[in-house]
């Protein structure tokens, strides 16, 4: 009745931003995303029969705010008359703040529930049951370059998430510029149905995403790193403008931020290759070749207003732990 999981942050390079109409969390468009290695939330879950509601530890404090999506996520998996669960979490990343830590919570939390329970889940099936918790979280079931797709049907459109090329297969190196600490002001989750409502760019996001998708699945499968380099720009900058159009404005950037864009873009004009992403948060993610990581690395730290950088390559998906 206990198991425990680990699970990394992905980071998209074709971002997921705004949820269809229907239950089941479900997004409106593909993404497509990299699971990283250093960064890891361990998560154990012990159903007991013997207490009275299920509880949750992270990093060894109570966090009642998080515990009814947890409750919620462990319902949808096992059915609302399971047992109660003891629910342990260890983050070794800073938590809500841009860097996906739902997307490893509820990767490792699936992964180490059904184990817990006695099933034997299939991995789609642990990626849908963490994507309903949080959309992100499907893609951290998988290791290297994930693609999420959406299967088209009106009545109970559903997703499919694969792994498109293994972490070893084309090694990149990511590093992250932690550009201020603390909780963002509003959830990614609310930040895109606000979106979807008022951004007048929010179509013309929907309309563009099989294109880009297109394009990055190409340049992963080349190993063409220009390509990726520049529709993971495009498409993340093109995800910020919706956000910065919505009512009110949805503006996660700060000075930082916008120094950090400024360092990869002199990086790229000195021939080194990187690029940036930002997700819903201050921190940017410059990806690069392995060969490049110290340089860029350096640049990021020396960058004004950077408070620390992380750095990691790419990684597997969410696996079970045999030491629970
Ligand atoms: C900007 O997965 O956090 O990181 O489904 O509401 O939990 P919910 O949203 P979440 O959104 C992630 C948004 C993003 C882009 C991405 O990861 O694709």
């Amino acid at each position: 009745m206990r198991a425990s999981a680990v699970a990394q942050p992905n980071i998209a390079l074709i971002k997921y931003w705004g949820k269809q109409e229907v239950a089941g969390n479900v997004p409106a468009v593909g993404s497509l995303s990299i699971t990283l290695d250093s960064l890891q939330t361990r998560m154990t879950v012990e159903f007991d029969d013997g207490i009275d509601a299920d509880s949750l530890l992270l990093n060894r404090e109570p966090a009642e705010r998080m515990l009814p999506r947890v409750s919620q996520s462990l319902d949808n998996l096992l059915g609302s008359n399971r047992s109660p669960a003891l629910i342990e979490s260890s983050c070794n990343f800073p938590i809500a703040a841009g860097l996906a830590s739902s997307a490893s919570s509820f990767a490792a939390l699936v992964v180490a529930a059904s184990r817990a329970a006695g099933l034997q889940t299939d991995t789609l099936s642990l990626a849908r049951a963490a994507g309903q918790a949080s959309g992100s979280a499907a893609r951290s079931l998988y290791g290297g370059f994930v693609e999420l797709q959406l299967i088209e049907d009106k009545q109970a459109p559903d997703i499919a998430v694969a792994s498109i090329l293994e972490a070893g297969e084309w090694p990149m190196q990511v590093i992250v510029a932690i550009t201020a600490k603390g909780e963002k002001p509003i959830s990614s989750g609310d930040a895109m149905n606000l979106s979807s409502k008022t951004s007048p760019f929010y179509a013309s996001w929907l309309e563009h995403q099989g294109h880009d998708l297109v394009v990055a699945r190409s340049a992963v499968a080349d190993r063409n790193f220009s390509a990726l380099a520049a529709i993971s720009e495009h498409n993340c900058l093109k995800m910020h403008s919706v956000m910065w159009a919505s009512r009110p404005p949805v503006v996660y950037w700060n000075k930082a931020t916008l120094a950090c864009m400024e360092t990869v873009r002199k990086l790229q004009a000195d021939g080194v290759p990187v690029f940036f992403t930002i997700d819903a948060g201050p921190q940017v993610k410059a990806v690069c070749l392995p060969k490049s990581a110290e340089r860029v690395s350096k640049a990021m730290q020396e960058t004004d207003g950077v408070i620390d950088t992380m750095e990691s390559s790419l990684g597997g998906g969410a696996r079970l732990l045999n030491n629970p």
